[in-house]
């Protein structure tokens, strides 16, 4: 049984893969199912808070009492989080994001000819961990942010942290089975005053539950 150390907070956390459209069947996307984002979410309310969670293609169960959003692309899942942002006390993003989207969107189905298919033109995405970082929505708001890496995960993870700004950054390794889709995660969770925390291998629910508790040390006591 937990402690209610996270009462009378908001927190949005955002879960699962964008999916950029190529044409009304084709899309870019990528290997996340939302786990360890739910799990952040189940693990949150357990311990009290009020929670949004944006969901980007997730097909799992909604964790009772959490607030859904569900949101496809990139731009979709920016525009609920800056939403969700202005009253969030913490927000974290489990969620894989495309960094680009295709330029051009068919309205039909891409048609197969005899000819060689042309290159996919692709736009980056905006970055909203970084955005959100910087424009702070609240005095005090904590932002936590992923790294999803397959080599040199620390140098990587640190280089990112400095790069968007958030107060935590959680790297974990992944690859075409590691991780993604896996009830298992392990990590090191960063922290922007140098700290350095490896979670070992556990359920995903252990590494929630680690940056809970991180979270609510930077929180501080309750005030009252
Ligand atoms: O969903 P599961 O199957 O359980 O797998 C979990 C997970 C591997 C998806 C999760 O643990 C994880 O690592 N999520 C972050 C994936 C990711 O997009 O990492 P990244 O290193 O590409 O991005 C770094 C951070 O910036 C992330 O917090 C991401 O949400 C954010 N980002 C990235 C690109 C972008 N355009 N905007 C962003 O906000």
């Amino acid at each position: 049984n937990q402690a209610p150390d996270l009462a009378g907070r908001h927190i949005v956390v955002s879960a699962g893969g964008t999916r950029e459209p190529l044409d009304p069947v084709r899309f870019l996307g990528n290997r996340s199912s939302g786990k360890q984002g739910y799990a952040l979410a189940r693990t949150a309310l357990a311990r009290g808070a009020r929670v949004t969670l944006i969901a980007a293609n997730v097909g799992l169960p909604d964790p009772a009492g959490a607030d859904v959003v569900p949101v496809g692309t990139a731009v979709e899942l920016r525009e609920a989080v800056v939403k969700a942002a202005a009253d969030a006390d913490c927000v974290v993003m489990a969620a894989a994001v495309a960094d680009f989207r295709p330029v051009a969107y068919a309205g039909g189905k891409i048609k197969k000819t005899d000819a060689e298919p042309d290159p996919v033109a692709l736009v980056k995405n905006p970055d909203i961990l970084a955005e959100i970082s910087r424009e702070r929505a609240r005095p005090g708001q904590i932002v936590v942010g992923f790294a999803a890496e397959t080599d040199d995960v620390l140098a990587h993870g640190r280089a990112k942290l400095a790069r968007k700004g958030c107060d935590l950054l959680v790297v974990n390794e992944v690859g075409e089975t590691r991780t993604f889709g896996a009830d298992g995660n392990e990590a090191v969770i960063l922290g922007a005053d140098g700290g350095e925390a490896p979670v070992p291998f556990g359920p995903k629910e252990d590494l929630a539950d680690a940056v809970w508790d991180r979270v609510a040390a930077l929180f501080g006591p309750p005030a009252g």
